[in-house]
């Protein structure tokens, strides 16, 4: 095993205030509690009202990580904030999130991963604490993702929710922090979970709002597969690259897209389901933000305690997937 470069110092995390329940939904869809508890896990998602932009919703979370840390934004020398669902295009959401948290003193940019993102921006944190660029990285993970689902298509709309998360990464201090990682993509299949218009090649016109083709599309039962696949091999990966076994991984905190997912990278694993941090029926998925929440609310409750080694897996849109192994 080797010794950490990098660790996870302190969380922080922000969900909105609004609850909005599978009742609600089947209020205007075709759609029921039922079906979206059984085929899901979800009972309900957070949505970011109009005051609860994504900046507003990192900040929330990263000022959290700093309180935690007893760090001050002019002590971070990073920003990186993973997401798929930015307030705008130009420039980074890291931008914004720099200016209004005043970290005078850092690079700030974004990663493109869809719901690997916080994962993908460990690893670039990681490197840049490797490589002396960073004493502190503030790695944020947010999404306003309510704002780029079809409110009208049924097999999208039920499955995502808001909210961000945040830690620090520094370099490792005491043998705590990330023992391995692990990271993977494959393009071909980008077409199976994406945004169709909206970007350069299809730029908005009227037509593009009319066809709903600027909002999140899926092939909900390719994805599924996929996921299940690709979270089990990242795992695998990752603890080959840590030379840990499951049975030495004390919890698994997956991505929260839907509990059956969940429990296929579980059970690949050989992991007992007390050993995994699940909170998809409280929040859905989060995309990029949902580890981080789940990292956040788990050391919040202590269920995570210090020496514990963890496991992080998440795949998404791209198709990207990735496992990171962490002694906390
Ligand atoms: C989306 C998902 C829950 C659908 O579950 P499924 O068991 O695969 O269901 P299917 O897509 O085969 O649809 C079965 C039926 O339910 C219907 N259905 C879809 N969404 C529905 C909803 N919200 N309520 C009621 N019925 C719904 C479909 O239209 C279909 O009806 P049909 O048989 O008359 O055509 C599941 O495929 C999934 O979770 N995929 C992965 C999604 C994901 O995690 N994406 C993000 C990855 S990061």
């Amino acid at each position: 095993m080797r010794r950490p470069i990098a660790e996870l110092w302190g969380t922080g995390s922000y969900t909105p205030k609004r609850v909005l329940t599978n009742d609600e939904f089947s209020k205007m869809l075709d759609t029921s509690d039922q079906w979206i508890r059984e085929r899901t896990g979800i009972r309900e998602r957070r949505v970011a009202g109009a005051d609860e932009s994504n900046a507003c919703m990192a900040k929330a979370a990263a000022e959290q990580v700093l309180a935690d840390t007893e760090l001050t934004a002019l002590d971070v020398q990073a920003v990186v904030v993973a997401t798929c669902s930015p307030d705008r295009l130009l420039p980074s959401q890291a931008c914004d999130l720099q200016a209004i948290l005043g970290a005078k003193n850092a690079a700030a940019f974004d990663v493109g991963a869809a719901c690997t993102g916080f994962l993908y921006a460990l690893n670039v944190a990681e490197g840049l604490v490797a490589a002396e660029q960073a004493e502190h990285v503030l790695v944020v993970a947010s999404e306003k993702l309510t704002s780029i689902m079809d409110w009208t298509d049924r097999t999208t709309a039920v499955l995502f929710g808001d909210g961000a998360g945040a830690t620090i990464v520094r370099r490792g201090t005491t043998g705590r922090g990330i023992l391995s990682s692990y990271m993977k993509s494959d393009g071909t299949l980008a077409e199976l979970l994406y945004r169709p218009g909206g970007g350069a090649a299809h730029p908005p016109d009227e037509a593009l709002l009319k066809d709903h083709s600027y909002y999140i599309k899926m092939a909900g039962r390719e994805v599924f597969k996929a996921a299940v696949l690709s979270m089990a091999d990242a795992c695998d990966k990752a603890l080959a690259r840590a030379g840990l076994a499951a049975g030495d991984i004390d919890l698994l905190i997956p991505h929260q897209a839907n509990i059956r997912i969940i429990e296929a990278t579980a059970k690949h694993a050989g992991l007992p389901m007390d050993k995994v941090y699940v909170n998809v029926d409280r929040f859905g998925n989060t995309s990029a933000a949902s580890v981080a929440i789940a990292l956040d609310e788990a050391v919040r409750c202590g269920r995570v305690q210090p020496g514990m080694k963890l496991m992080f897996c998440a795949f998404g849109a791209g198709f990207t997937w990735a496992s990171t192994v962490v002694q906390w």
